[in-house]
């Protein structure tokens, strides 16, 4: 009966110890499921991040395959259907481009483009930022006034690399092909004419003189700039190398007589030095040659602070309001008017043929060369205001009103 109870009791403590074993057995496998199920999950996680990836990469592809695109088929993703045109100026803090960018935008408007019109505010990078995604909003024609001629070439290879043609508008862009067209003023007329005037209005050729001239140009980096000095210099140089013109400072070379950035304040400042250097001995001054009106009204605002003498003769560029005001007040002899109604006209005329792949209108197919390719131009003719003329030319052609120049 011993016998019989121990073994009973050896038979029950086994089966015991084997249903622990199993349970432990099989809250391993738990374990081990729960390990595998974990793991598993997190492998998916990793799929999905990677699968994002996947995605990110396929999203570039398709981004890349729309740049390529862009050009082929850009009307598909437009929503209004219109085609684009971008206009970029280098700054709205002057008149004249205010009213070019506005006269663009109206005009390019009524003939049915979406227009997106932005000013750079004479800042480089700005213009490159804004044309960069003029052209990857699918731009079909660009307008551009470059702040710097020289350096737009490597965002208008973007323009090139997708079809969009490109019109400098106003100053040429050089050292690239990317240029299509130009649209612009005569500017060494703009020059000569400015020559001319001190010329005639000093009477040098009937006249001894000798006469005092002091001489501003603008921004060293606008080719504008330098054809405007070239015209001007190229009708009063002789003058001067006979004597008869004198440049009391001696400052005559180009990147001398450079104002950076067109700025008033800076012609002013510069007029200041040589009024308070060359002229407080009461020395007479009897020109300014001014390249324009922002240039002009930097000497105006010195000669109003430190001149006594005769009030000299000065020349400018633009017909800006400040500027029309002067002249009609005798404190600005004369201004180039470049109407710049016209200059838009022709820019429209030279859009609509481009997008209607029309003959472009040009008159010029010589002259401009950007140091890579000749530019077909269309150049209008600059004519020049004094007080005599500005009502008929300003106020009667509907330029300003009458209010504007009061
Ligand atoms: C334009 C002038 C203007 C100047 C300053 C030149 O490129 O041709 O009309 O006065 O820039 O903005």
């Amino acid at each position: 009966m011993t016998k019989r109870f121990i073994s009973l009791l050896l038979a029950a403590s086994m089966i015991l110890a084997l249903a622990l074993c199993g349970c432990s057995s099989s809250s391993k496998e738990t374990e081990r499921k729960k390990r595998k199920s974990k793991k598993t999950e997190k492998t998916k996680v990793t799929e999905t991040i990677d699968d994002d990836d996947d995605d990110d990469d396929d999203k570039k592809s398709t981004k890349k395959d729309k740049d390529k695109d862009k050009g082929k088929d850009k009307d598909k993703d437009k929503k209004d259907g219109k085609q684009r045109v971008g206009i970029s100026l280098p700054t709205n803090d002057l008149f004249r481009w205010d009213a070019d960018g506005e006269n663009l935008k109206k005009t390019l408007e009524a003939e049915g483009y979406t227009v997106d019109l932005q000013y750079a505010n004479n800042d480089v990078s700005a213009q490159v930022a804004q044309l960069e995604s003029m052209i990857s909003a699918g731009a079909d024609v660009l307008v551009v006034a470059p702040i710097d001629g020289y350096s737009l070439g490597t965002v208008l290879e973007q323009a090139r690399d997708a079809n969009i043609p490109v019109i400098a508008y106003d100053r040429l862009i050089y050292n690239t092909d990317a240029v299509t067209y130009y649209a612009s003023f005569d500017n060494y007329m703009v020059g000569t004419v400015q020559g001319e005037y001190i010329r005639d209005s000093l009477e040098l050729d009937d006249k001894n003189g000798p006469f005092h001239i002091e001489i501003f140009a603008g921004e060293p980096g606008d080719y504008n700039a330098k054809t405007f000095y070239q015209g001007a210099m190229d009708v009063l140089k002789p003058y001067i190398d006979s004597g008869k013109l004198v440049v009391v400072s001696g400052q005559t070379d180009f990147d001398t007589v450079a104002t950076v950035g067109w700025k008033t304040e800076l012609a002013q400042n510069r007029m200041d030095a040589l009024l308070s250097s060359f002229y407080s001995d009461g020395t007479q001054l009897d020109a300014v040659l001014c390249s324009n009106d922002s240039t002009a009204l930097g000497v105006e605002n010195s000669l109003a602070a430190f001149y006594v003498g005769n009030y000299p003769v000065i020349t400018g560029q633009d017909c800006d309001i400040a500027n029309v005001k002067n002249i009609i007040a005798g404190n600005q002899s004369m201004s180039v008017f470049k109407d710049t109604r016209d200059l838009v006209i022709q820019t429209t005329e030279m859009c609509k043929a481009i997008l209607e792949g029309k003959d472009v209108p040009i008159n010029d197919n010589t002259t401009h060369d950007n140091g890579v390719k000749v530019v077909p131009s269309f150049l209008c003719r600059p004519i020049f205001v004094t007080a005599d003329n500005y009502k008929e030319i300003l106020i009667d052609s509907g330029y300003y009103t009458e209010d504007q120049l009061s």
